[in-house]
């Protein structure tokens, strides 16, 4: 669907984080959509109606007796197959909540059958307000689909949850939200934590050489992204990934090599409900790390032939630790399985024998290979599911699509699998 140009009314609300809606619109725009912006009088103190009208190449009005003779304050609403509404104050949230339609935007809304999704910013305070929690229960309850604020720097000298997330973060959310539908973040995980690892781990060799993998993190991201837009007190343990947004609320635990992660992963796991090993872990690691860099002539031998040491298995390690009663009673443990497949065996076999030996619950195996899942937008494989007294696991195929996408299907069927028990 990214390639279907989609008519996006971009809604902004007049708090300082309006800039970044400037950078939404170039999101939509370059990805080939066509752009409406509608800010409110008070978005227009903070960035200017021309600005939007260069960036989205269309007209941009907020009053509702603007171009009367289009029927402006119903056209753009009806005809638009996404609103994002980037930031939205404290004050926009209750106007939509309480169904009010006294500029453009809000009138928009409530004539648009199209999802809505609504990125709040303000200051904490604010945001964890009883009745700006009140608003958001309400529109989430109608289906408006109301995004996590981020956690950090705030317009004063402030920190804490409220800041609005990066404008791709929002632009990637809004756009699976038109492709898989609007109910696609319940709040299903609220009260949970989840700790998932993401990217690939780096086994130095000397201060300046290391080995590592083409693991990008993407994948591992998404499902953070899932996790706490469905509510979840969401951990990243962190390996090296590409320069990536954040997911919104998540706390990321910075890690390196492969023990790191499993230090790391041992003790954030200890009370998690769900753990998810999306990393992709060095299995051997250089034995000797040489204190200064290792330079050419001086010895050779150190450069051309490299003495491995097994890094621990940290997926058959939680499985176990898990038999042994350490973890919390029911937690789900996810595994990932990147298989090229050989002259034997198929992707799909070796994900299934990779299920059993692992233990785990569940395995998202993908096929990669030929430029395949690393470093890519999209992933595909499948979606194994771990079944009582030696039977064949579940198999559900996933098809090529955004990694996202992929995230939302992992988290339906963890979460199907949590609420059979
Ligand atoms: N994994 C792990 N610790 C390791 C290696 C892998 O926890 N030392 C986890 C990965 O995070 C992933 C799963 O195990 O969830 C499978 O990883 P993969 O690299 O595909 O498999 P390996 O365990 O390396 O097995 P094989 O060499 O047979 O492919």
């Amino acid at each position: 669907m990214d390639n279907v140009p989609l008519r996006v009314v971009i809604g902004v609300g007049g708090g300082i984080a309006a800039y970044k809606a400037c950078h939404l619109v170039r999101y939509f725009k370059e990805a080939g959509h066509v752009v409406h912006v509608i800010p409110t009088h008070s978005a227009l103190n903070f960035v200017g109606a021309a600005t939007f009208e260069a960036l989205s190449g269309n007209p941009v009005s907020t009053d509702v007796f603007d171009r009367v003779d289009e029927v402006q304050h119903v056209r753009l609403g009806q005809q638009a197959d996404l609103i994002v509404i980037a930031p939205a104050t404290a004050d926009l949230l209750s106007r939509l909540a309480t169904g009010r339609a006294d500029d453009l935007l809000t009138s928009s809304c409530l004539v648009a059958t199209c999802p809505v999704v609504v990125a709040p910013a303000m200051h904490t305070e604010m945001w964890e307000h009883p009745a700006t929690q009140a608003n958001v229960n309400t529109l989430r309850h109608r289906g408006t689909v109301v995004l996590e604020p981020a956690h950090g720097r705030l317009t004063g000298h402030d920190t804490g949850s409220g800041r609005l997330p990066d404008p791709e973060h929002i632009g990637s959310l809004a756009l699976a939200v038109a492709r898989c539908g609007r109910d696609i973040f319940p709040q299903s995980l609220k009260g949970k934590k989840v700790v998932i690892s993401a990217g690939g781990t780096v086994e130095p060799l000397d201060p300046v050489r290391f080995l590592s993998n083409s693991s990008s993190g993407r994948q591992g991201f998404a499902l953070a992204d899932v996790a706490a837009q469905r509510g979840a007190d969401v951990v990243i343990v962190k390996a090296h990934t590409e320069q990536l947004s954040l997911p919104s609320g998540a706390r990321i635990i910075p890690v390196k090599s492969a023990v790191d992660l499993h230090n790391a992963m041992d003790e954030h796991a200890e009370d998690a409900d769900i753990i998810i090993m999306a990393a992709a872990v060095a299995d051997y690691r250089p034995t000797q790390v040489a204190a200064s860099k290792m330079k050419k002539g001086m010895n050779d031998s150190a450069l051309t032939r490299i003495d491995l040491t097994q890094n621990p298995d940290v997926l058959a390690g939680l499985v176990n630790r898990r038999r042994r009663g350490e973890l919390k009673e029911g937690v789900i443990i996810v595994g990932f399985a990147a298989e090229t497949g050989d002259a034997e065996h198929t992707p799909l076999e070796h994900g299934v024998d990779k299920l059993s030996r692992k233990g785990c619950d569940m395995l998202m195996c993908n096929a990669v290979g030929d430029g395949k899942v690393f470093g890519q937008d999209d992933n595909e494989g499948w979606i194994l599911v771990s079944q009582p007294e030696d039977q064949p696991p579940l198999i559900s195929e996933v098809n090529a699509s955004a990694k996202i996408d992929v995230a939302i299907q992992i988290w339906d069927c963890v979460e199907t699998l949590m609420f059979a028990e």
